[in-house]
């Protein structure tokens, strides 16, 4: 039997992690600044918890969720995205009732059984923020920035900020209403999802990638326009913290987003140049989900940006990350009798904090110079039968190639000196 990896999960493999850990180092730092602290929530829930909070007609739960029954007849699902999941915590923990507001991060897999494609997977990544606690606009404005920033570090460029206000349960309602009222002569025309959810989500028609053509769907009433005063002051507020950042956005009347806690502020960051799956980060307010799961009123925004398709910019882009995957030394052996003394000096060497590395399989001195070359060593330390009489060893710089002898008991003090210089 030829065992595979499930369709539309990835290994990824050394010579790949040392970008994903890079691309982390960099989220993690931006973290720090914005003073935002991880947040680690286990990987399945109960299901009702996404279908409460993600909503019941979306494709997420209708489709997409990975649910099954544990041993004990619990249904249980791997987490497709993880807000929900931060919003149980936090309400579980009760942590409504210390400062206000919780700024938290997270990194993780999450689950989602759709159609694999260029950017679109089963298990992917997510790196993602979430602000509960504080409803203020400056937070909506900091949560777009800080996403922006994390893409800049990485030397991304071209992304398209667009923003929406998707209103709050009141005024969304009679904006339903009047979608509902709109859509009605067309109803026909219409593909056949958005045919039956045409009653349920008008709204998700905005955003159907089949109709998205049409043209009585550019002439639909927009939201912005449709919203309460309290949310158009909100919204306007956003915008104007924005603009004091000089972050070009565009206006997206259509943007809805797939899932439901969504309240005033969405937003989605695109590059166009990654095709069909062009969000590269997405998220909104959800000042409605606290309620939802858990009956207290607390606010929240953040965003989830797919690791994968970050990396697929920068590939995209042309941009090489800095990784430096080198070694200081290879330590190379001439006889049995250099190889176990070579492996006590490798031991004491490490200990240094040196990165080193010899060679296992006996091979040849010609060998093992490949070997130290394929590992990019700064140094080589050859150690033969002589040397060890003489209590030598000798030093080559894999750069210029010069070598010099060194006392061995001088070794580790010589070595960690030259590569702190
Ligand atoms: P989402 O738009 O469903 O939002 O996903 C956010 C991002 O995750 C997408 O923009 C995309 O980069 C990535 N993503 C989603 N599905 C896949 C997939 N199948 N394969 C690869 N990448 C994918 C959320 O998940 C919300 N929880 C975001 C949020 C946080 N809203 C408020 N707070």
């Amino acid at each position: 039997m030829k065992v595979k990896a499930p369709r539309g999960t990835n290994d990824i493999l050394p010579q790949d992690t040392a970008k994903w850990q890079y691309l982390e180092n960099v989220a993690k730092n931006v973290f720090k600044r914005y003073n935002y602290k991880e947040i680690r929530t286990p990987i399945f829930e109960e299901t009702g918890l996404f279908q409460r909070g993600i909503g019941e007609g979306t494709d997420i739960v209708e489709k997409e969720m990975y649910t099954f029954e544990d041993k004990g007849g619990r249904s249980i699902t791997l987490r497709p995205e993880g807000t929900a999941s931060v919003v149980r915590s936090f309400l579980e923990n009760k942590i409504y009732g210390k400062a206000q507001p919780n700024k938290y991060f997270y990194l993780g897999q999450m689950f989602r059984y759709e159609r694999p494609q260029s950017g679109r997977y089963r298990q992917f990544h997510q790196l993602g923020v979430e602000v509960l606690g504080g409803d203020s606009p400056a937070i909506d404005a900091e949560v777009i920035l800080l996403g922006l920033e994390i893409l800049r570090e990485l030397g991304l460029e071209g992304l398209e900020v667009h923003l929406n206000s998707v209103g709050c349960p009141k005024c969304r309602e009679s904006y339903k209403e009047k979608l509902i009222e709109y859509f009605k002569p067309y109803l026909e025309e219409l593909c056949s999802d958005c045919q039956s959810r045409y009653e349920r989500s008008p709204l998700r028609i905005l955003d159907c990638k089949v109709d998205k053509d049409k043209n009585f769907l550019a002439e639909a009433p927009k939201i912005h326009e449709e919203i309460c005063d309290e949310c158009g002051d909100h919204f306007s507020e956003v915008k104007t913290f924005l603009d004091l950042l000089d972050i070009d956005y565009i206006l997206n009347p259509k943007l809805v987003r797939g899932l439901d806690y969504y309240t005033r502020t969405a937003f989605e960051i695109i590059y166009k140049g990654l095709g069909a799956q062009d969000t590269i980060f997405g998220g909104g307010r959800y000042d409605g989900l606290a309620q939802e799961i858990g009956r207290r009123d607390v606010p929240g925004i953040g965003f989830a940006m797919g690791m994968e398709r970050i990396l697929l910019t920068l590939e995209e882009q042309g941009i090489e990350l800095p990784i430096d995957e080198s070694i200081d030394l290879f330590v190379i052996t001439i006889g049995e009798e250099a190889q176990r003394s070579a492996f006590s000096y490798l031991h004491k060497l490490r200990r240094a904090g040196l990165k080193v590395e010899m060679d296992y399989l006996g091979r040849s001195v010609k060998g093992q110079m490949k070997a130290a070359d394929r590992n990019n060593a700064s140094y080589s330390i050859i150690l033969g039968e002589d040397e060890l009489q003489k209590g030598v060893a000798t030093i080559r710089d894999m750069k210029i190639g010069d070598q010099v002898e060194v006392e061995l008991k001088k070794l580790v003090e010589e070595m960690t000196d030259r590569i702190e210089n």
